[in-house]
């Protein structure tokens, strides 16, 4: 269209006036003394322990025991119905800190946020004050955890979504730092788009690039994104947005779109075209994710609400080649 074209023509000038530093917090995180990373993924999670959300954190605890988690990755939707209403709201406590409370979750947590967090204060979840409360707790809007062995880039997806800002419905979002859209979104995948030398390259938003469950795919990741990642030569893009488990294996490159949505609320029972080219797996009920990587091997693991195995899926790496088979 017209529209998106002059788009195209003017973000190149706003880069050009606007000093824009560009560059993504990063955090280090080392991997263990033999080299090798584990971590579980969940998202969808924050409703005071209801839908099951108590009997996956157990199972979630038992697994990272068993797997010696490194750390957990928060994939957004961190708070039901409306995110939190501010620093001081107990539902932090009540969805996060008295749910997971197993010892091998007492781990740093990596979140982002999702579209249900923007409507609440969205800037509460970014706030060190949380992290007094529970030093676990590590929230912002993009940045990028470098964890020797894989370099994990955490994407601020909500802002991409154009629904949400043209037809919001009765739902009223926390725009804060975000408009410009256009600006704030073409800032982000610039930053998005590096050189690194990791082995294993993730991405972590909260909204699907590709789904076959209730919210489908995501155009406008699928249009902006996905190409960077395809660049940049990722392994992995992992996301929440669907309240289900997933694994579709991309077509045209290498990634793999695992989505980990089923921290509680599940059983939808929406899925659209499960004969898709790709697809290996779909869980529509509530469940985690978990990842082990060393520096030939990555072994992806969903997990239903009674900890039992659904799916499992391995990747291998020559020594110097960035393509998985
Ligand atoms: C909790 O999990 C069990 C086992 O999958 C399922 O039968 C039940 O419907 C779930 N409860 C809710 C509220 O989703």
């Amino acid at each position: 269209m017209g529209c998106d074209r002059w788009v195209m023509l003017v973000i190149p000038i706003i880069y050009a006036l606007s000093n824009v530093s560009g560059e993504l917090k990063r955090f280090e995180q080392p991997s263990k003394g033999d080299g090798s990373l584990s971590f579980l993924v969940i998202g969808d999670w924050g409703r005071r322990g209801a839908f099951n959300q108590s009997q996956v954190a157990s199972q979630m605890g038992k697994m990272g025991e068993k797997l010696d988690i490194d750390f957990v990755v928060s994939t957004g939707d961190n708070f039901y119905d409306n995110g939190l209403r501010s620093v001081h709201d107990l539902a932090f406590e009540e969805s996060f800190t008295n749910i997971y409370t197993a010892n091998s979750l007492q781990k740093q947590w990596y979140s982002v946020l999702g579209n249900h967090d923007y409507r609440g204060d969205a800037e509460a979840q970014l706030s060190p004050l949380l992290t007094k409360i529970d030093t676990r707790w590590l929230c912002l809007r993009s940045f990028i955890v470098n964890a020797e062995l894989a370099e994990i880039i955490f994407v601020d997806t909500t802002p991409f979504v154009k629904s949400y800002f043209q037809d919001p419905e009765d739902h009223i979002y926390d725009w804060r730092g975000i408009n410009p859209r256009k600006h704030y979104i073409a800032n982000l995948l610039k930053c998005a788009l590096r050189e690194s030398n990791a082995k294993w390259k993730i991405v972590v938003g909260h909204h699907a690039i590709k789904s076959v469950g209730h919210h489908g795919d995501t155009r406008e990741l699928a249009t902006h994104l996905l190409p960077i990642l395809k660049a940049n030569n990722v392994d992995f893009y992992m996301n929440g947005h669907d309240h289900c488990l997933e694994h579709i294996s991309d077509t045209e490159s290498p990634i793999q779109f695992l989505t980990s949505g089923a921290g509680s609320k599940a059983w939808r029972g929406d899925v659209k075209q499960l004969n898709r080219e790709g697809l290996k797996f779909f869980y529509d009920g509530q469940g985690f994710m978990s990842v082990q990587l060393t520096q030939s091997n990555a072994e992806i693991a969903f997990y239903d609400v009674d900890g039992k195995i659904l799916h499992r899926w391995n990747a291998f790496k020559q020594f110097g080649d960035h393509s998985s088979i």
